[in-house]
């Protein structure tokens, strides 16, 4: 897998934003759309504002199709909590993106509605093309999206249970408010489908669980290794995050 370390997290989500930015101009010229999966999260924001000052500036993301990645459930739309609302607030809402080309998880529904809609999504995802570009974080204890330890290679998008790390990790946003026990997310399989990804990573709380994802065994107690073995992935780190990563530490 092709790691790239970046010596801080601001050149890193502009080096990010600018990748997203070329695909999305490939794709123009050859009048297609690009598809794009999307993380929450922390670590991606500045990507987000990266892109959304390229708008400004007169980038337009008018043949872009987008796929949220994951979300809390059950979770209202309009939640302070809602991954939907974070990408609506950080990206999508800030963009020239056509609303029917927003795909974003209900984490309103019924229990009952949740395994048709997730059929839909990936149904959607396919029909779109697939993904060209996925964006991923990594969680501490080795999840993409919400695909926690012993999440199958082959697992498509689906209702979760979140494991423990997960829940104490998202207390500090959910402040007195309850975690939820559950989640949407697309699966291991729907993410390792997309043509290119990048998983973002920084900071010292990510850099034992990325010495075990991009060093370690392909296992799936550590669901971000099986990016290893996806064609075309990257890792782009800062340099704390990479600072135990053996194949990298001699040029740090
Ligand atoms: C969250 C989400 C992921 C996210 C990851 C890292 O719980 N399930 O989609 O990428 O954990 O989040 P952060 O970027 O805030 O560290």
């Amino acid at each position: 897998m092709d790691i790239r370390i970046f010596s801080t997290a601001n050149e890193l989500s502009a080096f990010t934003a600018q990748e997203i930015i070329e695909l999305v101009r490939a794709r123009k010229s050859s009048n297609r759309t690009c598809v794009l999966g999307l993380a929450a999260g922390a670590t991606p924001v500045a990507v987000y504002q990266n892109l959304v000052r390229l708008h400004r500036q007169g980038q337009s993301f008018a043949n872009v199709v987008t796929f949220n990645l994951d979300e809390f459930y059950p979770m209202p739309p309009n939640s302070p909590h809602s991954f939907s609302r974070f990408m609506r607030e950080n990206f999508l809402n800030l963009v020239d993106l056509d609303p029917a080309n927003i795909h974003e998880f209900d984490g309103s529904l019924r229990n009952h509605g949740v395994a048709e809609f997730c059929e839909r999504y990936g149904r959607a995802i396919a029909g779109a093309g697939g993904i060209d570009l996925q964006l991923l974080g990594i969680g501490r204890n080795g999840h993409i999206g919400f695909n926690e330890p012993g999440a199958a290679r082959t697992s498509r998008t689906r209702l979760v249970n979140l494991d423990t790390v997960t829940r104490r990790d998202a207390r500090d946003s959910f402040g007195a408010d309850e975690v939820p026990h559950q989640a949407i997310t697309m699966g291991i399989g729907s993410i390792l489908s997309a043509r290119r990804i990048l998983l973002l990573a920084v900071g010292r709380h990510k850099t034992a669980i990325l010495a075990k994802a991009l060093d370690g065994a392909v296992t799936d107690k550590v669901p971000a290794s099986f990016l290893q073995k996806h064609p075309c992935a990257s890792a782009y780190l800062d340099r704390t995050a990479a600072e135990r990563l053996a194949r990298v530490n001699q040029s740090l």
